[in-house]
Protein backbone atom coordinates (compact mmCIF):
# COMPACT_ATOMS: atom_id res chain seq x y z
CA UNK A 1 0.00 0.00 0.00
CA UNK A 2 1.37 3.34 -0.76
CA UNK A 3 0.74 5.72 2.48
CA UNK A 4 1.21 9.40 1.47
CA UNK A 5 0.74 11.75 4.12
CA UNK A 6 0.07 15.55 2.75
CA UNK A 7 -0.03 18.91 5.85
CA UNK A 8 -3.97 19.59 5.44
CA UNK A 9 -6.84 19.20 3.28
CA UNK A 10 -5.83 21.35 0.73
CA UNK A 11 -2.96 19.53 0.18
CA UNK A 12 -4.06 16.14 0.30
CA UNK A 13 -6.80 16.67 -2.19
CA UNK A 14 -4.44 18.40 -4.35
CA UNK A 15 -2.48 15.69 -4.67
CA UNK A 16 -5.36 13.42 -5.37
CA UNK A 17 -6.98 16.01 -7.60
CA UNK A 18 -3.21 15.66 -9.76
CA UNK A 19 -3.19 11.52 -9.35
CA UNK A 20 -6.60 11.70 -10.93
CA UNK A 21 -5.50 13.72 -13.64
CA UNK A 22 -2.93 12.43 -14.82
CA UNK A 23 -4.37 8.96 -15.09
CA UNK A 24 -7.27 10.54 -17.28
CA UNK A 25 -4.63 11.91 -19.30
CA UNK A 26 -2.77 9.12 -20.27
CA UNK A 27 -6.21 6.50 -20.55
CA UNK A 28 -8.92 8.96 -21.91
CA UNK A 29 -11.20 6.86 -21.84
CA UNK A 30 -10.62 6.24 -17.82
CA UNK A 31 -13.34 4.03 -16.13
CA UNK A 32 -13.53 5.81 -12.52
CA UNK A 33 -15.07 4.67 -9.35
CA UNK A 34 -16.90 7.66 -7.45
CA UNK A 35 -17.56 7.97 -4.28
CA UNK A 36 -19.84 10.16 -1.87
CA UNK A 37 -18.99 11.82 1.74
CA UNK A 38 -17.17 15.03 2.34
CA UNK A 39 -14.02 13.73 1.70
CA UNK A 40 -13.85 13.28 -1.67
CA UNK A 41 -15.83 16.83 -2.21
CA UNK A 42 -12.58 19.36 -2.56
CA UNK A 43 -11.16 16.55 -5.03
CA UNK A 44 -13.96 17.00 -7.02
CA UNK A 45 -13.78 20.87 -6.88
CA UNK A 46 -10.14 20.78 -8.08
CA UNK A 47 -11.03 18.38 -10.84
CA UNK A 48 -14.13 20.69 -11.79
CA UNK A 49 -11.56 23.72 -12.13
CA UNK A 50 -8.70 21.68 -14.33
CA UNK A 51 -11.58 21.15 -16.80
CA UNK A 52 -13.14 24.66 -16.77
CA UNK A 53 -9.59 25.85 -17.39
CA UNK A 54 -9.37 23.78 -20.34
CA UNK A 55 -6.54 21.06 -18.37
CA UNK A 56 -8.53 18.39 -18.64
CA UNK A 57 -11.14 16.52 -20.63
CA UNK A 58 -13.83 14.29 -19.54
CA UNK A 59 -15.17 13.73 -23.09
CA UNK A 60 -14.77 9.90 -22.63
CA UNK A 61 -14.30 9.31 -18.93
CA UNK A 62 -17.37 6.51 -17.72
CA UNK A 63 -18.06 6.73 -14.40
CA UNK A 64 -19.40 4.42 -11.36
CA UNK A 65 -20.89 5.17 -8.09
CA UNK A 66 -19.99 3.43 -5.74
CA UNK A 67 -23.10 3.60 -3.52
CA UNK A 68 -26.76 4.69 -2.85
CA UNK A 69 -29.76 4.70 -0.37
CA UNK A 70 -32.58 2.33 -1.00
CA UNK A 71 -35.69 4.44 -1.35
CA UNK A 72 -34.25 7.52 -2.54
CA UNK A 73 -34.73 8.80 -5.95
CA UNK A 74 -32.05 10.39 -8.27
CA UNK A 75 -33.54 13.66 -7.35
CA UNK A 76 -33.80 13.32 -4.00
CA UNK A 77 -31.59 16.20 -2.23
CA UNK A 78 -29.44 13.45 0.22
CA UNK A 79 -29.52 10.74 -2.56
CA UNK A 80 -25.88 10.20 -3.34
CA UNK A 81 -26.73 10.11 -6.89
CA UNK A 82 -28.04 13.90 -6.77
CA UNK A 83 -24.76 14.25 -4.36
CA UNK A 84 -22.46 13.99 -7.22
CA UNK A 85 -24.45 15.37 -9.41
CA UNK A 86 -24.22 18.96 -8.17
CA UNK A 87 -20.71 18.33 -6.70
CA UNK A 88 -19.20 16.94 -9.61
CA UNK A 89 -20.92 15.34 -12.42
CA UNK A 90 -22.92 18.54 -14.07
CA UNK A 91 -19.58 20.30 -13.78
CA UNK A 92 -17.56 18.35 -16.33
CA UNK A 93 -18.54 16.63 -19.80
CA UNK A 94 -18.49 13.62 -18.58
CA UNK A 95 -21.60 12.36 -21.40
CA UNK A 96 -24.36 11.05 -19.69
CA UNK A 97 -24.77 7.25 -21.44
CA UNK A 98 -20.93 7.38 -19.69
CA UNK A 99 -22.68 7.81 -16.20
CA UNK A 100 -23.64 4.62 -14.22
CA UNK A 101 -25.33 5.16 -11.03
CA UNK A 102 -26.38 2.76 -8.67
CA UNK A 103 -30.49 4.25 -8.12
CA UNK A 104 -32.16 3.78 -5.18
CA UNK A 105 -35.36 3.48 -5.97
CA UNK A 106 -35.56 -0.05 -7.60
CA UNK A 107 -38.28 -2.66 -8.03
CA UNK A 108 -36.15 -6.10 -8.47
CA UNK A 109 -32.56 -4.77 -6.38
CA UNK A 110 -30.71 -7.87 -6.65
CA UNK A 111 -31.22 -8.57 -10.36
CA UNK A 112 -30.46 -4.80 -10.66
CA UNK A 113 -27.03 -5.48 -8.87
CA UNK A 114 -26.30 -8.47 -11.05
CA UNK A 115 -27.26 -6.05 -14.03
CA UNK A 116 -24.38 -3.52 -12.58
CA UNK A 117 -21.97 -5.73 -12.31
CA UNK A 118 -22.15 -6.65 -15.59
CA UNK A 119 -21.72 -2.69 -17.10
CA UNK A 120 -18.44 -2.52 -15.15
CA UNK A 121 -16.96 -5.70 -16.92
CA UNK A 122 -18.55 -4.66 -19.91
CA UNK A 123 -16.67 -1.43 -20.01
CA UNK A 124 -13.09 -3.44 -18.98
CA UNK A 125 -13.97 -2.76 -15.32
CA UNK A 126 -12.53 0.01 -12.95
CA UNK A 127 -9.53 1.76 -13.57
CA UNK A 128 -9.14 3.52 -10.83
CA UNK A 129 -12.00 3.88 -7.74
CA UNK A 130 -12.17 6.62 -5.10
CA UNK A 131 -13.82 5.59 -1.55
CA UNK A 132 -13.27 7.20 1.67
CA UNK A 133 -13.67 5.44 4.83
CA UNK A 134 -16.14 5.77 7.61
CA UNK A 135 -16.00 5.64 11.39
CA UNK A 136 -16.58 1.67 11.73
CA UNK A 137 -14.22 1.12 8.56
CA UNK A 138 -16.77 0.70 6.21
CA UNK A 139 -15.91 1.09 2.36
CA UNK A 140 -18.48 1.96 -0.02
CA UNK A 141 -21.25 0.76 2.37
CA UNK A 142 -19.96 -2.43 2.90
CA UNK A 143 -20.03 -2.73 6.83
CA UNK A 144 -17.90 -4.51 9.59
CA UNK A 145 -18.59 -8.15 8.65
CA UNK A 146 -19.26 -8.23 5.61
CA UNK A 147 -17.68 -10.77 3.06
CA UNK A 148 -14.11 -9.62 1.50
CA UNK A 149 -15.26 -11.26 -1.85
CA UNK A 150 -18.82 -9.43 -1.60
CA UNK A 151 -20.48 -8.32 -4.93
CA UNK A 152 -22.60 -5.77 -5.41
CA UNK A 153 -25.75 -6.30 -3.60
CA UNK A 154 -28.45 -4.63 -0.64
CA UNK A 155 -27.86 -4.02 2.49
CA UNK A 156 -28.83 -3.32 5.95
CA UNK A 157 -26.72 -0.16 7.29
CA UNK A 158 -25.36 -0.35 10.94
CA UNK A 159 -26.55 1.60 13.48
CA UNK A 160 -23.86 4.23 13.65
CA UNK A 161 -23.58 4.85 10.03
CA UNK A 162 -27.01 5.76 10.23
CA UNK A 163 -26.17 8.25 13.17
CA UNK A 164 -23.38 9.82 11.19
CA UNK A 165 -25.71 10.28 8.39
CA UNK A 166 -28.51 11.71 11.07
CA UNK A 167 -27.20 15.39 10.62
CA UNK A 168 -27.97 15.47 6.92
CA UNK A 169 -31.29 15.17 7.12
CA UNK A 170 -34.09 17.36 7.58
CA UNK A 171 -35.06 16.81 10.95
CA UNK A 172 -38.43 14.63 10.82
CA UNK A 173 -36.77 12.61 7.68
CA UNK A 174 -35.67 9.02 8.53
CA UNK A 175 -32.47 7.98 7.15
CA UNK A 176 -32.82 5.00 5.04
CA UNK A 177 -31.83 1.81 6.29
CA UNK A 178 -30.86 -0.12 3.96
CA UNK A 179 -28.20 0.42 0.97
CA UNK A 180 -27.08 -1.19 -2.32
CA UNK A 181 -23.06 -0.89 -2.56
CA UNK A 182 -20.78 -2.31 -4.64
CA UNK A 183 -19.08 -5.23 -3.13
CA UNK A 184 -15.26 -5.50 -1.27
CA UNK A 185 -15.09 -8.03 -4.29
CA UNK A 186 -16.04 -5.51 -6.75
CA UNK A 187 -13.61 -2.68 -5.43
CA UNK A 188 -10.77 -5.25 -5.20
CA UNK A 189 -10.83 -5.60 -8.69
CA UNK A 190 -10.45 -1.96 -9.65
CA UNK A 191 -7.29 -2.05 -11.23
CA UNK A 192 -5.95 1.13 -8.86
CA UNK A 193 -7.84 2.17 -5.87
CA UNK A 194 -7.83 5.61 -3.98
CA UNK A 195 -8.17 5.14 -0.15
CA UNK A 196 -8.76 9.50 0.75
CA UNK A 197 -9.48 10.07 5.15
CA UNK A 198 -8.72 13.66 6.52
CA UNK A 199 -9.48 15.13 9.66
CA UNK A 200 -8.32 13.64 13.79
CA UNK A 201 -11.96 11.73 13.99
CA UNK A 202 -10.84 9.24 11.13
CA UNK A 203 -6.98 8.52 13.10
CA UNK A 204 -8.44 5.77 14.89
CA UNK A 205 -9.94 4.28 12.06
CA UNK A 206 -7.01 5.03 9.80
CA UNK A 207 -4.18 3.46 11.92
CA UNK A 208 -6.56 -0.18 12.12
CA UNK A 209 -7.10 -0.23 8.04
CA UNK A 210 -3.54 0.37 7.53
CA UNK A 211 -1.79 -0.79 10.30
CA UNK A 212 -3.92 -3.67 11.71
CA UNK A 213 -4.54 -7.18 11.10
CA UNK A 214 -6.75 -7.65 8.06
CA UNK A 215 -9.96 -8.23 9.04
CA UNK A 216 -13.78 -8.20 7.79
CA UNK A 217 -14.44 -6.26 11.10
CA UNK A 218 -12.76 -3.51 9.52
CA UNK A 219 -13.63 -4.07 5.87
CA UNK A 220 -11.06 -1.00 4.68
CA UNK A 221 -7.93 -3.63 5.76
CA UNK A 222 -8.78 -5.67 3.24
CA UNK A 223 -6.92 -2.68 0.72
CA UNK A 224 -3.42 -4.12 1.93
CA UNK A 225 -3.84 -7.01 -0.26
CA UNK A 226 -5.32 -4.81 -3.06
CA UNK A 227 -2.02 -4.73 -5.60
CA UNK A 228 -2.30 -0.88 -6.25
CA UNK A 229 -3.79 1.28 -3.35
CA UNK A 230 -2.58 4.85 -2.60
CA UNK A 231 -3.95 6.06 0.82
CA UNK A 232 -3.74 9.56 0.33
CA UNK A 233 -4.09 11.40 4.15
CA UNK A 234 -3.73 14.84 5.76
CA UNK A 235 -2.14 14.66 8.89
CA UNK A 236 -4.47 14.61 11.45
CA UNK A 237 -6.17 11.56 10.19
CA UNK A 238 -2.15 9.75 9.97
CA UNK A 239 -1.92 11.41 13.24
CA UNK A 240 -2.20 7.73 14.76
CA UNK A 241 -0.01 6.14 12.82
CA UNK A 242 2.73 4.34 14.22
CA UNK A 243 4.85 4.01 11.22
CA UNK A 244 3.93 7.87 9.82
CA UNK A 245 7.37 8.33 9.73
CA UNK A 246 8.52 4.81 7.94
CA UNK A 247 5.32 5.57 5.55
CA UNK A 248 7.32 9.73 4.88
CA UNK A 249 10.55 8.23 4.30
CA UNK A 250 9.15 5.82 1.57
CA UNK A 251 7.31 8.94 0.10
CA UNK A 252 10.42 11.18 0.19
CA UNK A 253 12.31 8.52 -1.74
CA UNK A 254 9.36 8.15 -4.08
CA UNK A 255 10.51 9.89 -7.57
CA UNK A 256 14.28 8.55 -7.20
CA UNK A 257 13.07 4.98 -6.67
CA UNK A 258 10.66 5.72 -9.89
CA UNK A 259 13.98 7.17 -11.86
CA UNK A 260 15.76 3.66 -11.20
CA UNK A 261 12.92 1.38 -11.88
CA UNK A 262 11.62 3.20 -14.61
CA UNK A 263 14.16 5.21 -16.46
CA UNK A 264 13.75 7.13 -19.16
CA UNK A 265 14.74 6.24 -22.81
C1 LIG B 1 -20.65 7.06 3.66
C2 LIG B 1 -20.37 6.52 2.30
C3 LIG B 1 -18.93 6.11 2.16
C4 LIG B 1 -18.04 7.22 2.68
C5 LIG B 1 -18.29 7.44 4.13
C6 LIG B 1 -17.39 8.49 4.76
O1 LIG B 1 -21.02 6.11 4.58
N1 LIG B 1 -21.17 5.40 1.94
O2 LIG B 1 -18.66 5.84 0.80
O3 LIG B 1 -16.71 6.86 2.48
O4 LIG B 1 -19.63 7.85 4.25
O5 LIG B 1 -17.90 9.75 4.54
P1 LIG B 1 -17.13 11.09 4.82
O6 LIG B 1 -16.17 11.25 3.69
O7 LIG B 1 -18.19 12.15 4.81
O8 LIG B 1 -16.46 10.95 6.13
Amino acid sequence: MEILIRKDYAAMCDEAAGLLAEEIRRKPALVLGLATGRTPLGVYERLIRLHKDGKLDFGRVRTFNLDEFISLGPDHPRSFHHELRTHFLDHVNIPRQNIHSLVGLIHNVEHYCEVYERKISAAGGIDIQIVGIGRNGHIGFNEPGSSLGSRTRPKTLAEETLADHRKAFPPGEEVPRFCVTMGIGTIMEAKRVLLLAAGAEKAEIVRKAVEGPITAAVPATVLQVHPRTATILDEPAASKLESARYWKWIDENKAKLDEIARPKE
